[in-house]
């Protein structure tokens, strides 16, 4: 059986996009039933309202409290029956209350190596930073902002010609490359709440998740 996902957003998709087209494949472990946006003009949501994905948008402005917009897509969630959620680039904080209900079974991805650079502008905060090597990183949602236990994360060097716009745009080619590998970890039980640990049951690919400097440009 198909784990049944919602995929949360708030804007653009890209890795919404990355999941429904992995999720087509015959033997992925995982279905795409439901995009959920917060914003009514996400360019994300209009992409699978024309790809025929059930869609809920569901304005958080027109809630007086995070509570209460946290329990109208919590009754959208159990409505289209789902099992597991992703959050891609969904950029609302969520109720304790949210976060309890769904612990370990939600996910999210955040554009650099956690725990460093968390919030808004982490390709910016690398480069302030100095690091050589940057990434991506998926992981249960746990109470705290861009934190929770680690699933998967992928590796992007940071080159000396490096503008925020460029870095971000490598590590967005490895966050749609791992995505949908750490989703299915999930959906397929082999990526396992430990603690605060994730025990992951298989071997994973190293090799899918590194991009060498040698490598930058096609990565
Ligand atoms: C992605 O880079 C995602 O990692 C980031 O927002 C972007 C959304 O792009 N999320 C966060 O920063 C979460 N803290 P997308 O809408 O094209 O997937």
């Amino acid at each position: 059986m198909k784990k049944r996902v919602a995929v949360l957003i708030s804007g653009r998709g890209s890795n919404m996009r990355v999941l429904v087209e992995a999720a087509k494949a015959a033997d992925y472990p995982a279905e795409i039933v439901l995009v959920v946006s917060n914003r009514l003009d996400a360019a994300g949501l209009a992409w699978a309202r024309e790809g025929g994905i059930p869609t809920a948008a569901i304005d958080h402005k027109a809630f007086a409290s995070r509570e209460a917009f946290d329990t109208a897509i919590d009754a959208a969630l159990r409505a289209a029956r789902v099992d597991l959620v992703a959050l891609a680039g969904f950029m609302r904080l969520q109720s304790a209350g949210f976060v309890e209900a769904w612990a370990g079974r939600q996910i999210n991805i955040h554009p650099s190596l956690l725990p460093l650079f968390k919030g808004l502008h982490p390709a910016r905060q690398a480069l302030q930073a100095g690091v050589r090597i940057s990434g991506c990183t998926v992981h249960f949602v746990s109470r705290d902002m861009d934190a929770g236990p680690i699933i998967a994360q992928a590796a992007v060097p940071v080159l000396p010609s490096d503008t925020e716009d460029t870095l971000a745009a490598r590590i967005l080619i490895a966050e749609h490359r791992l995505y949908p590998l750490a989703l299915q970890l999930v959906a397929t039980g082999r990526a396992r709440l430990d603690g605060h640990l994730v025990r992951i049951e298989a071997p994973v690919n190293q090799a899918q998740l590194v991009c060498s400097p040698d490598t930058a440009g096609a990565c």
